[in-house]
């Protein structure tokens, strides 16, 4: 399942990526918010998260103003790759090579189109495995020495 989530400042670019999805036929659940009012982006980064994590298949997509704030936010939730992208080879790269399950998008930085282009690449993009997943388990490594 793909989750979505936003704070104000990427309520309307979330928006817009849920007609996408729906015109893609692609299923998800809307973690909020649910209007242009203010709204923390960690707690929605959390709240999301949160579900994320609950299954190895499960993607987000968060966005912020920036869509740097909640890619802050969800990359403290453990088992949370999240990139924050605002061009094409990086949306595909960060599933190749990072395993990445959550993109993050700046409302006030990326277009509507462009966010499109990046989340249909984003969900159609494989991890690349091989060399890539010693580094990611190094990733997973440091998480638990959190703990
Ligand atoms: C909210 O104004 C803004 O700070 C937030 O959406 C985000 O850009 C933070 O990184």
């Amino acid at each position: 399942m793909i989750y979505l989530g936003a704070d104000h400042g990427g309520y309307s670019l979330k928006e817009s990526i849920k007609k996408h999805l729906d015109e893609r036929g692609i299923r998800y659940v809307d973690c909020g918010t649910d209007s242009p009012e203010s709204v923390d982006y960690a707690l929605i980064a959390k709240k999301t998260c949160d579900e994320i994590i609950k299954d190895k298949d499960n993607m987000g997509i968060l966005c912020c103003g920036t869509g740097i704030g909640i890619s802050m936010a969800a990359n403290k939730v453990n088992g949370i790759r999240a990139a924050c992208c605002s061009d094409y080879f990086s949306a595909k790269f960060t599933r190749l090579h990072n395993n990445a399950n959550v993109l993050c998008m700046g409302g006030r930085v990326v277009g509507k189109g462009l966010a499109n282009e990046l989340v249909d690449v984003f969900l159609d993009t494989g991890f690349e495995g091989g060399r890539h997943q010693r580094r990611i388990d190094q990733l997973t490594d440091i998480e638990n020495s959190q703990k």
